[in-house]
């Protein structure tokens, strides 16, 4: 079976480094002009002429990049079968639609206002209380295309600053720790949940994700899990999904989704039974589900803009180091490392002193670190 996939980074790399054992293949369908897959075969195709070249290649599409228009997915839709389905690459691209989705079905998000002007974002800001946080409504990533505004008189700067047409603002949650839950479902319906990591955000970019995330009571679980299966549901989901979730003193809120493999569950490579990557080939490719649970404890960390010591994380006889063959640039995600231990406390240990190889890294500052 040859998978093919929309989108050409590292997050395709890994899925196909995942496929190649369970023989499939791999073709990538890269619209950015830059792949970085580095493996399969990459169709790069700027202005969309080579779709049916792709298509004739390709078995069944999946993605591993949602910012490509819906109308691309709908149209291989019509060809072959595409999983998910073209209905979540539409919601999860666009945050007015994402949390829409959520109200409707019951999922809480923090208070939020469409802008689409100067004026109306700085009417936003006076409707739900500052600090806020306006986004860029289609596109952003890794922090990118926002800003927080202090006092509703930012609006103007703020406007100018992210530069696009149509912005949601967000009133600013306060939250203890940020967590996600990754579940996968079926083309049979049936739908496993990978346990939560608990993640680090530095200047917008995930920096740790630490799973099993420490201290989850079973009440907060039992709730990501409902939130997260009530949109699989809805979406009639095939594959990966990934629900970023903020824990407040009311409980769980909802802060987005991502309709792929997500680099909160690079952990469970080595970290669980079966990875992420290889239970969304699984999926797409109609296989039953591979087992969830966490082998022990891990901590992914991010490298980002510098490789560091590549040869000192090698030596640590913890570590499992992931180079996706990328070019340093500042803020780029070059790779990561899984730390693995036993109890939480060595892993604390451990990943301090693999980062201390990680030029640029931030202190490694989570639930575990404080008291
Ligand atoms: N409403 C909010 N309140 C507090 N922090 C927020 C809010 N929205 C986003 N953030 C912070 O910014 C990070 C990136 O925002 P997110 O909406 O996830 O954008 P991206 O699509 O770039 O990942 C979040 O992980 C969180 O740390
Ligand atoms: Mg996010």
């Amino acid at each position: 079976m040859t998978i093919g996939v929309l989108g050409a980074g590292q997050l395709g790399r890994m899925l196909a480094l995942a496929g190649y054992p369970l023989a499939k293949s791999f073709v990538f369908y890269d619209m950015s002009g830059s792949p970085s897959a580095g493996l399969g075969e990459v169709i790069v195709d700027r202005e969309g002429k080579y779709l049916d070249d792709f298509l004739a290649r390709v078995d069944r599409v999946t993605y591993e990049f949602e910012h490509l228009p819906v109308e691309v997915a709908e149209r291989i839709a019509q060809h072959k079968p595409v999983y998910p389905a073209p209905r979540a690459l539409q919601v999860c691209q666009n945050r007015e639609a994402e949390k829409t989705l959520f109200g409707e079905l019951g999922i809480p998000t923090p208070e939020w206002r469409i802008a689409d002007s100067a004026e109306s974002l700085q009417a936003a800001a006076e409707a739900l209380g500052c600090p806020v946080v306006a986004k860029s409504n289609t596109e952003g990533y890794d922090g990118k295309g926002q800003a927080v505004l202090k006092s509703p008189a930012e609006a103007a700067e703020a406007w100018k600053a992210i530069g696009h047409s149509r912005l949601m603002v967000e009133k600013f949650v306060t939250f203890s720790r940020e967590i996600s839950i990754i579940a996968v479902r079926a083309i049979d319906g049936n739908v496993v949940f990978y346990p939560m990591a608990e993640n680090v955000h530095h200047e917008g970019i995930l920096r740790y994700s630490i799973a099993p995330a420490p201290g989850i009571s079973g009440d907060l679980e039992a709730q990501a899990h409902r939130y997260i299966k009530s949109l699989l549901n809805e979406l009639d989901y095939v594959g990966v999904l990934t629900l970023e979730l903020f824990v407040t003193a009311d409980g769980l809120v909802a802060n987005e989704m991502a309709p792929r493999v997500h680099n909160s569950g690079h952990w469970t490579i080595e970290g669980a039974k079966t990875s992420q990557f290889e239970n969304h080939v699984r999926a797409v490719s109609g296989h039953p589900l591979g087992a969830t649970d966490a082998r022990g404890l891990s901590c992914m960390i991010n490298i980002i803009a510098e490789h560091g010591d590549t040869d000192r994380i090698l030596e640590l006889p913890y570590t499992h180091l992931h180079l996706y063959g990328k070019g340093e640039r500042p803020g780029r995600k070059l790779g990561h490392v899984n730390v693995l231990a036993d109890s939480y406390d060595e892993l604390k240990w451990r990943v301090r002193n693999c980062a201390s190889f990680l030029p640029g890294s931030p202190e490694f500052s989570c639930s575990l670190t404080k008291g």
